[in-house]
């Protein structure tokens, strides 16, 4: 831990210390607040202070989204007086550097967050709610600041569709443990989520057992982008192509031709998917568009006659030359609205420009990070046997029969013992990796219940790898912080998974 401004009252804790005072003393109460992700940096002073009905939450210009965001979360009004005031102040770059930064300061004057950015201000409003118990708040300093740009979950809505209830209660939670990118997995091959003007088969029959809309209308894409931008969380679209997209294929049969995938040689498939990141493009301002290009069958394009007649025209010799070819006219349909394509690693093997954001997901292939690293592409790290949460949490526990099955369960432990940049990496290389993003497919998660009890609280201790420096995580520790956290989810209607028990509880409804 770096040092701290120092204040005579106040002395500085390391995390292995408050669990041995929680082992010694057996009362958690007595203890400090429990923090996930742990800040980079605390010092508990003696004592807290009162933060009931009367306390007041002060934040001008800038600073008014947080003030009132705070304001909101604990119950109590905005204004300059009250019996206690939390001060939300912006303050020069120069002085807390990271935009997401922020140093919070209780003592017996009252609470002050400081921050360069609202990003940071946001921070520390969610670093202050987790202190808050019984109407009161433990003096502290704390200055802290997360390790990656890029703090994101996937959530697969086209295998089961999650609507906007569930995205809003997942992006509230994001937002208390500083997640910052929501990528929304919208098509797939059993489904197709989100409306596309002029291509209205694509959605038509998505619909629920209890006859409500199992697709996003653009409203409705509308307001998950706001709720995530109150919570500085940016909205990352995924459409699947040239695989995993028989939901187009099934409903426009001439966008597979007779093939497996997108027909890469017809002008019917571009047109298309100009209207579809024209259409993703006007409702996500994300800066990035994820384009999916995962797992392209050998057998996508076999027997097509146009498919032989483009490959003698443009001298492509192998299926993944024809797949290669796709994806630089997708690339540039998708820089000429503005954005930056993404997509899963098997794209930057299949020879991807460097301009595409590479997610890398295939753990037994590390040879494609190094490679795509070593090109200079920009790096999001998502490997299966650490972040994907669809795959079982503890041993006999129920989880998608993929290959992470293999290597055990993804526990709370695994997650924290993972360190998403290779040893390997040059420090221009690591500088590439804006992050690390989790996964939760919906194969085989048919509900709310079982989405939530897959998810958490294994989100906790994967935000706790995105937000912390690297290294240091005690296993221990985190199990002592994670106690009040599981409680507070489970009350606030979560269905957390709380041990091995639990799984049976949960199953698939
Ligand atoms: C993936 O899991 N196929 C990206």
């Amino acid at each position: 831990m770096e040092a701290l401004p120092s204040s005579p009252t106040l002395f500085r804790v390391a995390p292995k210390f408050i669990a041995v005072l929680l082992v010694a003393t057996g009362t958690p109460a007595l203890a400090h607040p429990a923090l996930i992700p742990l800040p980079t940096s605390v010092a508990w002073g003696n004592g807290d202070i009162p933060l009931g009905p009367n306390a007041v939450v002060s934040g001008k210009g800038a600073t008014a989204p947080s003030a009132a965001f705070l304001a909101r979360s604990l119950g109590i009004k905005q204004g300059e007086r009250g019996s206690t005031r939390i001060l939300l102040r912006l303050v020069p770059a120069r002085t807390i550097g990271n935009p997401e930064g922020y140093h919070l300061r209780v003592d017996r004057h009252g609470v002050l967050i400081e921050a360069s950015d609202p990003r940071g201000l946001f921070y520390g409003a969610q670093t202050l709610r987790q202190m808050v118990s019984g109407g009161r708040v433990a003096v502290a300093d704390i200055s802290d600041a997360p390790r990656f740009l890029w703090r994101g979950l996937l959530i697969d809505v086209a295998r089961h569709f999650y609507g906007k209830p569930v995205l809003f209660k997942f992006l509230d939670q994001m937002a208390v443990y500083k997640l910052n990118v929501l990528h929304l997995h919208l098509t797939d091959d059993p489904g197709w989520r989100i409306e596309i003007p002029g291509y209205p088969k694509l959605t038509k029959g998505e619909i629920t057992a209890d006859g409500s809309r199992a697709y996003f209308t653009a409203a409705d894409i509308r307001d998950i982008v706001a709720y995530a931008a109150e919570r500085h969380i940016m909205v990352i679209p995924e459409i699947e192509m040239p695989s995993h997209s028989g939901s187009a294929g099934t409903a426009y049969p001439e966008l597979y031709n007779g093939g497996n995938a997108l027909d890469p040689a017809s002008p019917t498939t571009y047109a298309f998917i100009r209207s579809v990141f024209g259409e993703v493009g006007r409702l996500f301002p994300a800066p990035y568009i994820h384009f999916g290009g995962d797992e392209v069958g050998d057998d996508a394009w076999k027997d097509m006659p146009d498919v032989r007649q483009l490959k003698v025209a443009q001298d492509l010799g192998s299926t993944k030359e024809v797949e290669a070819y796709f994806v630089r006219n997708v690339v540039k349909i998708i820089e000429a609205n503005g954005r930056r394509p993404m997509a899963w690693d098997e794209q930057a093997e299949a020879g991807a420009s460097s301009d595409v954001v590479i997610q890398w997901w295939r753990k037994a292939r590390p040879d494609v990070l190094d490679a795509a690293a070593a090109r200079g592409s920009e790096l999001v790290v998502s490997p299966v046997d650490q972040v994907y949460f669809d795959y079982h949490q503890g041993p006999g526990e129920p989880g998608a029969p993929w290959e992470g099955n293999d290597n055990g369960p993804t526990s709370i432990a695994k997650i924290l013992a993972w360190e998403p940049v290779p040893a390997s990496f040059t420090p221009e290389e690591s500088k590439k990796v804006l992050g690390v993003e989790a996964a939760v497919w919906t194969e085989f998660i048919a509900s709310r219940r079982y989405l939530e009890f897959m998810t958490f609280p294994r989100l906790l201790a994967f935000a706790e790898v995105a937000w912390r420096p690297k290294g240091g995580r005690d296993e221990a520790d985190f199990s002592t912080r994670l106690t009040p956290h599981l409680d507070a989810l489970r009350a606030s209607g979560i269905n957390a998974r709380r041990d091995e028990g639990d799984a049976y509880e949960f199953i698939t409804h």
